[in-house]
This record gives structure tokens, C-alpha cells and sequence, in this order.
């Protein structure tokens, strides 16, 4: 064979490699509202940017009919590409062939580029869409899996990992997305599940769908596996996009800084007037953040789980902050179960990669309840004060209205180390709210009177006008100045200025013991 054959042989290979499914599973592919993997990365990645690498990687499984199996690539498509102009890696697992399912060698691509994204310092994105442990290949599969969540562990804080899910994801395979940062999921192709609904109807006797079990929508509302609900592929991916516009490539740099030009020293005098008068009305706190964000951009994390907080990313001058704040809208803004480590995970996420904190607090209490005591709210609870206090990256905390007990202690207070308390006129911090407060420290004279509702107001009023405003705290220093609303971005902005070079050292240990 001469060199030029030789070439041709090769680029007729490469084109080989591309359908490497076949026409016919491509077509189902599709039939299911689904991309392929190579469709997949091609729109993840900036136009043609994306690089394959091990694409003839091959199974060395022989049994149960292995050999005939045969398909180069074997299931997944890994490689590098740039993103927004910056370096990415990933693994698209491709439906196609053998169903995704991860085998030995499928299992070693994507640890490959794992390495390489843990060396050079790039994030890596995962896209799921497989069978499971291909049966064929028993142990050498399950082995796989254990070499790609000890990766996870391993670049865990040290590059951002995301998942995508857009295919099933079930059985343990599920425990690498959990591992990860963020989970994508695509609305209605996707699923994730520990065991099926066939074992469930073995075991347990329930009849449960696939998408009743695991989809899209029940991880993102209701077990808060999964932090991002997609419509389709393509929506999916641009939104990946933009997640990572707003991170940076690792833990030893800082997000990029973008040119929003959106003045820092805009007023926003609309929020003069946000807090309504009358202490138990809602207002919606999705206005304040943004009117508080360069350009009102606000990319939420965890929209549909725990609504009574609010996550996600802004910037301000151009900088990523990570934004947390109360929903006075569901729940009175109170802090639960599922609140309380929705808010941790990212505090947790921004401390690693050096992303600012800003909280908007505005919150009545702990939820009181047996539900929530049975839950664990002690336990739960105990996981934000914890990751506010071991976070050592800015920490700027704005009390709009209620801060009571130990939720405000919670909330990024002071003494858990905030650089930066502001009150507005309207805040009030204090042990408890004005009406639990007289009633508990007045009992006496109240019972006593002769009126004893016109006495209970009276007392409520007073407590109200002595301890339910933001100055005892701020005459302690607990807050560092009581600021008018329209000011809050110049103020935001301004500390985060002065907080740029903020360096702090905690005690040497191997690592804390997070109440888990
Ligand atoms: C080998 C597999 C496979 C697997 C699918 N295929 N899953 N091959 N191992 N795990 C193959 C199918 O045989 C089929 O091959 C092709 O992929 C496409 O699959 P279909 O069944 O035709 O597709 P669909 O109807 O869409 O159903 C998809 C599916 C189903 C729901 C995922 O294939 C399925 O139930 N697969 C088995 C799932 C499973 O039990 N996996 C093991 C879980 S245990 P042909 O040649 O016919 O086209 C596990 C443990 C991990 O993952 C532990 C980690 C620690």
C-alpha cells in the first residue's frame, strides 16, 4: 500500500468513525427528540473548535457476542474544544452504539480526559446518555465507574465538573453526575434512577413510570438532584454555555471580567419603595437582585427546588458574584431542609472557585414544624452555617427587612464572618419577631391588664420601636452601616472593590467534618 492509500485509508476511516451507529440508530436517535453525541458537541463548542481524541479506541470484551459488537469509539466521543474561547473537556457517550453502555475501554477515554482536564486546569463536562455497566463486560464495566467517581472526587474544587443528562442514567452510573457541580437535565428524553420501575414494582410493590421516578422535572422540584431543567438538547447546551461564562477555568483563577457596561454607581431607586409597609406582605426578592446585577442578568441555579431561596450567578462592574437570598414569597423566606442545603452546596461551590458572596436577607426564622425537627433541620441547618463560616472568598450580606434568631445568624451575619453587613432603614434585627417577643417577655402584664389586647399592642409597639430596626446592630457594629435601597449596587460594588485582595488563613487540617 503506498503512503497516499495509506491516507486515504485513513480519511475514509475518520468518516467511518462519524456514523459509527450506524444510519439506522442515528435515525431512532432522533426519532426520540434526541441529538447524537457528535451533534451534541458540536454545539456545546465554539464553532469548530472541538478536537477528538482515542476515537479508535476499541472494546477488548470477546464474550456474548462482544466480538461482532465491535465499533470503534465504543461509546463515547472524548476530547477538547474551547468554549466562550476558553479550553473544555469532554465525554459525550453515544447512544448509537451498544446504547452508551460503559465498558472498560469506554470507561478509560473518558478517565483520559479527565487527567488532561485536571493537569492543564479546565473544566470538563460530562453527557450521559447510556444503558449502564455493559452487561457483557460484568466487573471490567463496574470498574470503570469506580475509576471515574474517584476522578470526580479527585477534581472536586479544583475544576468545575458539570453533567449533562440526556439519555437514561441509571444504577450507579448516576453517583458520577452526583459527584459533579451542576446537573443538567433535558425535559422528558432524560432520566435518573438508582433502580428502575420494574425493581421498584418487584420490591416494593409501586407502580411508578420512568419520568414520574427520575425525570427532568421530579429532580428538579422535588429531590433537588439535579439543578437545571432543559426543554431540549440544543437549549441544554447553550445553557451549559452560558453556566460556565460566569466561572472560572479553576481554583487558582478567577472567573473572567467581562465589559457589562452597566455603571456601578447606577441608583436603583426603585427599591426605595420595594418593602411594603405592612411587615407581613411579600414583595418579590427576584427584583432586587435584578435591579442589584449588571444589566438585570441573573442566571439562577436550582429555580424549581426550595424556592424560599435564591441562588446563582450576576456580576457587578463585571465580576461573577454568587447571589443568596431569601423568597420572602414562599414561605415567608423561611429557612427548611431543603433551603438550608440548597444555599450550602453553593456557598460551598463559589468559596472553592473564588466567587464572591452576596446575600439579600430577608428571612422570619428557622421553619418551625415536626416535619422539618424529624427531618433534620438541625442537621441540615447546620451545613449553611458551617460553609458561610469556612468560606473565605468576600462576603457581603444586605438585611432588607426580618432577621431574626438564629436564621440571621445563619445568613451570612457578621459573626460568621461577612466583610460586609448593610441594613436597609427597613430591617429588622433582632432575637424574634416583635409580636413573639412581647408576648413572651410581657406575659405578666398582659394577663394582668385590663384590656389585655389593647396592652399586648401597646407592648408590641414599643418592642417593635426599641429592638425591630437595623440601628442596635449597627450601634454594636454587627452591621457596618444602614444604607438607603437605591444605593445597594454602589454599596455592593464598591466593597467588593475594597475586597479584591482579601487573603484570610484558617487553621491547618486535612479537611472539616461538614455535617452531612
Ligand atoms: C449492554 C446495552 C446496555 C447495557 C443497552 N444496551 N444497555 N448493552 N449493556 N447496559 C444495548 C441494547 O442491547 C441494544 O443493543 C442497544 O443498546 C440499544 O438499547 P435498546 O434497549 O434498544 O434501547 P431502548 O429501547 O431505548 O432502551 C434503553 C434502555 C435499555 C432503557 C437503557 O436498553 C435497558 O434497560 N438497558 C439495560 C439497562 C441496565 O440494566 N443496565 C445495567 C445497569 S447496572 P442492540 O444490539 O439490540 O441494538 C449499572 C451498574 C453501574 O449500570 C454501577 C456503577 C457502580
Amino acid at each position: 500500500m503506498t503512503n497516499m492509500e495509506k491516507i486515504e485509508r485513513l480519511r475514509k476511516n475518520k468518516e467511518a468513525l462519524k456514523i459509527a451507529g450506524g444510519p439506522e440508530a442515528i435515525e431512532k436517535q432522533h426519532k426520540t427528540g434526541k441529538l447524537t453525541a457528535r451533534e451534541r458537541l458540536l454545539a456545546l463548542f465554539d464553532d469548530r473548535s472541538f478536537v477528538e481524541i482515542d476515537a479508535f479506541v476499541e472494546s477488548r470484551a470477546v464474550d456474548f457476542g462482544m466480538l461482532e459488537k465491535r465499533v470503534p469509539g465504543d461509546g463515547v466521543v472524548t476530547g477538547y474544544g474551547t468554549i466562550n474561547g476558553r479550553l473544555v473537556y469532554a465525554a459525550a457517550q453515544d447512544f448509537t452504539v451498544i446504547g452508551g453502555s460503559l465498558g472498560e475501554m469506554h470507561a478509560k477515554k473518558i478517565t483520559k480526559v479527565m487527567d488532561l482536564a485536571l493537569k492543564t486546569g479546565a473544566p470538563f463536562i460530562s453527557l450521559n446518555d447510556s444503558g449502564g455497566a455493559r452487561i457483557q463486560e460484568g466487573l471490567d464495566a463496574l470498574s470503570g465507574y469506580g475509576d471515574i467517581f474517584y476522578r470526580n472526587t479527585m477534581a472536586s474544587g479544583v475544576i468545575p465538573q458539570i453533567s449533562i443528562i440526556m439519555g437514561p442514567c441509571a444504577g450507579g452510573a448516576v453517583y458520577s453526575p452526583a459527584i459533579t457541580d451542576f446537573i443538567f437535565m433535558v425535559d422528558k428524553t432524560s432520566y435518573m434512577c438508582i433502580t428502575g420501575p420494574e425493581v421498584i414494582k418487584a420490591v416494593t410493590g409501586e407502580n411508578v413510570t420512568t419520568q414520574e421516578l427520575g425525570g427532568a422535572y421530579v429532580h428538579n422540584a422535588v429531590s433537588g438532584v439535579a439543578h437545571f431543567l432543559c426543554e431540549n438538547d440544543a437549549e441544554c447546551l447553550e445553557q451549559v454555555r452560558r453556566l460556565l461564562s460566569f466561572l472560572p477555568d479553576n481554583n487558582m483563577t478567577e472567573a473572567p471580567v467581562c465589559e457589562t457596561g452597566d455603571d456601578p454607581n447606577r441608583m436603583q431607586y426603585e427599591l426605595n419603595a420595594i418593602i411594603p409597609d405592612e411587615p407581613n406582605r411579600a414583595y418579590d426578592m427576584y427584583e432586587v437582585i435584578t435591579s442589584t446585577v449588571d444589566n438585570g442578568e441573573f442566571f439562577e441555579i436550582q429555580k424549581h427546588f426550595a424556592p424560599n431561596i435564591i441562588v446563582g450567578y450576576g456580576r457587578i462592574n463585571g465580576r461573577t458574584v454568587g447571589i443568596i437570598a431569601n423568597q420572602p414569597k414562599h414561605m415567608a423566606g423561611a429557612l427548611d431542609v431543603n433551603s438550608s442545603d440548597k444555599a450550602a452546596r453553593f456557598v460551598r461551590f463559589c468559596d472553592a472557585f473564588n466567587i464572591p458572596l452576596v446575600t439579600f436577607t430577608d428571612v422570619p426564622a428557622f421553619l418551625p414544624g415536626v416535619g422539618q425537627e424529624h427531618s433534620g433541620i438541625i442537621r441540615h441547618g447546620a451545613k449553611l452555617l458551617y460553609a458561610f463560616s469556612e468560606a473565605t472568598v468576600p462576603k457581603i450580606n444586605v438585611i432588607l427587612r426580618k432577621a431574626y434568631g438564629g436564621a440571621y445568624i445563619a445568613m451570612n451575619s457578621k459573626t460568621l464572618g461577612a466583610d460586609m453587613v448593610f441594613a436597609w432603614p427597613s430591617a429588622e434585627i433582632a432575637v424574634m419577631g416583635a409580636e413573639g417577643a412581647a408576648n413572651i417577655i410581657f406575659r405578666k402584664e398582659i394577663k394582668a391588664a385590663e384590656d389585655p389586647e389593647k396592652v399586648r399592642k401597646q407592648k408590641i409597639e414599643e418592642y417593635t420601636e426599641k429592638f425591630s430596626n437595623p440601628y442596635v446592630a449597627a450601634k454594636r457594629g454587627y452591621v457596618d452601616d444602614v444604607i438607603e435601597p437605591a444605593t445597594t449596587r454602589q454599596r455592593i460594588a464598591s466593597a467588593l472593590e475594597m475586597l479584591l485582595t482579601k487573603r484570610e488563613v484558617r487553621p491547618m487540617k486535612k479537611h472539616g467534618n461538614i455535617p452531612l
